[in-house]
């Protein structure tokens, strides 16, 4: 059970908003600032459909981090309420000092479990303050979900983007868990999903299909020209047959080749699973899968197309064709870098290997892709991005090393101050920002925490 201390925040939540409110014209606006990835333009798109239907008017941004400058930003701004999702829980004494009412939505660590509550404009909703992992058992999507459901019980027709935000953060591997299961239970229960066994490919033709697909990536075919035709042929499978089309045998085979080759690549087994398991379909925004949901978001998002994502997710069919526009753009950028980093040498160090990223907005989508499916699954993995006189660090693990101790949240957040930087994230998933120069000696502090971590395993 996810405890009742998540309902009381929620329901505490809803009369912050309700306050707000009653000293304000009714037609001042909710301020909802969010994160630009998947998880934090679902929980926006949340957020702004049930503000709509409360006859609210709201503002939103969706922004790639939350500094304290930004956070001094808003004071300018008259709005009643300030919502932020996916973001606010590391900036609660900043958040205060705005004098504004403001509801936090948060699934990263807070700093020493600060639960905010001696601030009485705040009102705190942070996935682990609730007693509930963060990492995997609910994100933003799904707290602003939760919201939502307290505001009117309509919203739960919201249930899938919610899940969508999830599967964005990567919280469905091994399956949905903590209060994200009770979400979707109550999406399965209310027809919002259709469950069918499958292989995680985009939709399409077969043959393209599998040269654009990313996640799995699949080394010789995932972005090479007429490889996809070649495979089909060799598995004796149709030209020309459709992803939703294919036969159970035809399906058998494909997902049969595509698990051999990632075990191959040594692709750790919970991560093979999800991709050769049951696909999650949803009508919502017409998309096929939550995958697909999930993935066209984050599409948006770094395309700098935020604003059309949120139009979609508010039924904007123009606005659902330009998201679509912008998934296969992004699709081609990843698959266009990951060939080129199948050409790169990794390095490895004792505890931990790394790569430098061109380009800082996909450098985390790559660490997370090259562990899986290109480099050595056994060393945590930190992609580096040079920007202005900082580096850009986007740090991923697997699930059995964390298990043996790996905490890259806690690694880096420690090195990089170390070099005056900061960083912060998840166990599996962290990122940090340290200055250019320290690059060396930084990667060698990263080297020792993991290494002390693991206690010297690998
Ligand atoms: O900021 P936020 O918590 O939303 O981001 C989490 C990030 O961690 C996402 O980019 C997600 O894809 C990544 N992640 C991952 N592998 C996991 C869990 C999370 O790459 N197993
Ligand atoms: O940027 P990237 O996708 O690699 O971020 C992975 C995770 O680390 C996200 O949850 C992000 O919010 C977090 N992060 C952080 N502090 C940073 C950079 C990233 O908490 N300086």
């Amino acid at each position: 059970m996810t405890g009742c201390r998540l309902a009381e925040r929620i329901a505490g939540a809803a009369k912050l908003l309700d306050d707000a409110f009653k000293n304000v014209p009714s037609t001042a606006s909710v301020r909802v600032v969010s994160h630009y990835d998947a998880d934090g333009i679902a929980a926006a798109g949340i957020l702004c459909n049930a503000l709509v239907r409360e006859g609210r008017r709201f503002h939103c941004s969706m922004i790639k981090g939350l500094s304290p400058n930004y956070v001094k930003s808003l004071a300018g701004e008259s709005s009643a309420i300030i919502i932020f999702a996916d973001m606010g829980s590391s900036l609660i004494k900043e958040i205060s000092e705005l004098g504004v009412s403001a509801i936090i939505l948060d699934h990263h660590r807070p700093v020493e479990d600060e639960a905010g509550d001696r601030h009485k404009d705040i009102v705190h909703v942070n996935a682990h303050i609730c007693g509930i992992d963060g990492t995997y058992g609910a994100c933003a999507s799904t707290l602003a979900y939760r919201f939502a459901e307290e505001l009117d019980k309509h919203n739960i027709r919201l249930a899938p983007l919610a899940l969508a935000g999830a599967v964005g953060d990567r919280q469905d591997i091994g399956g949905f868990s903590g209060y994200n299961k009770e979400v979707y239970e109550t999406a399965l229960g209310n027809g919002f999903l259709a469950r069918m066994k499958g292989i995680k490919l985009p939709q399409g033709e077969l043959g393209s299909a599998v040269e654009r697909s990313t996640d799995p990536y699949l080394v010789g075919y995932s972005g090479k020209k007429g490889s996809g035709i070649e495979l089909l042929k060799k598995l004796g499978i149709k030209p020309g047959r459709k992803t939703a089309e294919m036969t159970a045998e035809e399906r058998e085979k494909l997902s049969s080749f595509i698990v051999t080759e990632l075990i191959g690549k040594g692709t750790p087994a919970d991560w093979i699973k999800e991709v050769s398991g049951e696909m999650i379909y949803t009508d919502f925004m017409g998309c096929g899968t939550l995958c697909d949901l999930a993935d066209t978001l984050n599409a948006c998002g770094r395309t700098d197309r935020t604003a059309i994502a949120l139009a979609a997710l508010m039924g904007d069919s123009g606005a659902i064709s330009e998201a679509f526009a912008a998934k296969e753009e992004y699709n081609a950028m990843i698959l266009d870098a990951m060939t080129s980093l199948e050409k790169t040498d990794v390095v490895k160090m004792g505890h931990l290997q790394y790569f430098t990223a061109k380009d800082d907005s996909i450098a985390g989508v790559l660490a997370g892709l090259a562990i899986n499916y290109l480099f050595d699954p056994a060393l945590p993995i930190l992609a580096l991005s040079r920007v202005g006189d900082k580096v850009k660090v986007s740090a991923r693990a697997t699930k059995p090393l964390v298990s043996s101790g790996c905490d890259l949240a806690a690694s880096l957040s420690v090195a990089a101050e170390k070099f005056g930087g900061y960083g912060g994230g998840h166990p599996i998933a962290a990122g940090a920002t340290i200055p250019a120069n320290d690059e060396a000696t930084f990667l060698k502090e990263m080297e020792n925490i993991i290494a002390s971590q693991m206690g010297g395993k690998k």
